[in-house]
């Protein structure tokens, strides 16, 4: 068992570099996962971020959907809004539409959360037994994805984990409705001992809308209310942490080297 690690920072010009570098080192963890043991689980973030590495990995211009072992690569998604799968919000519909629809992943390699259902709890619940069901654990761990893609927003949320929300605090639920009132709706979302149990956790973020509350987090600032921000709870035991970021949102960083 190793201890936290530090936090990987690497800086990229664009959105488009970072979209690459993210492409690169997700194909490369898959390749190797599934030869070493028959096949990869990944959890999905959702938002506008991650849709330009989607479709760079579904692109047959570019060498990462060669690489990439479909076949053996279970999705999942680490946060969903309660909107049908269809809806212009869902994170289902977006990486279907820019990667999961263009692929040969077979149709039950991709789990998506049952957001048809109206009780967004019991669309939770149904979600976890999928979790409990697909992802590796040990005996009543939580289930260790190898690799759990983020994004961050500008109040320093991942995943559906919002500032000043319950599921911040949940401890051995693994996926849960989280009542969210700046959208007087719910999210569902993963957990921290989810997320913290992962092998890898890949944040992605752009944008100079970022920069203010990346500074914070990774300088290990608190929020207003002394708080810490959802992101910085993203602390895997025994995992790796890389977090790609463009040059706009790194404009507050003060980095080494
Ligand atoms: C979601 C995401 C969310 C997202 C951040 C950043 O469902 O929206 O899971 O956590 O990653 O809000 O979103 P952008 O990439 O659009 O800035």
């Amino acid at each position: 068992m190793t201890g936290p690690r530090e936090h990987i920072v690497r800086v990229f010009r664009n959105a488009d570099e970072l979209s690459r570098a993210a492409a690169e080192g997700i194909t490369r963890r898959a390749d190797r996962t599934v030869r070493e043991r028959g096949r990869f689980t990944i959890a999905l973030s959702g938002g506008s971020t991650p849709k330009i590495l989607y479709s760079l990995l579904a692109s047959s211009d570019s060498p990462y959907r060669e690489r990439m072992p479909w076949g053996d690569t279970h999705f999942f998604f680490g946060d969903e809004r309660h909107v049908p799968p269809d809806h212009p919000e869902s994170n289902y519909r977006m990486a279907h539409e820019a990667m999961l629809v263009k692929v040969p992943v077979p149709t039950e390699n991709v789990h998506r959360v049952k957001t048809e259902k109206p009780d967004a709890s019991e669309a939770a619940s149904d979600y976890e037994h999928v979790l409990r069901e697909f992802v590796d654990h040990d005996e009543g761990a939580a289930p260790r994805f190898d690799l759990v893609l983020l994004g961050m927003g500008t109040d320093g949320h991942t995943a559906s984990l919002f500032p000043g929300t319950a599921a911040l605090t949940e401890k051995s639920r693994f996926f849960v409705a989280n009542r969210v009132a700046k959208f007087d709706a719910h999210r569902l979302t993963m957990t921290l001992p989810v997320i913290n149990n992962a092998a890898v956790v890949m944040f992605l973020v752009a944008g100079s809308d970022k920069a203010d509350v990346l500074q914070r987090v990774l300088e290990k600032r608190r929020d207003r209310q002394n708080e810490l921000f959802p992101a910085q709870l993203v602390r895997p035991l025994n995992g790796e942490v890389s977090w790609l970021i463009d040059g706009a949102a790194a404009t507050h960083l003060h980095l080494e080297g």
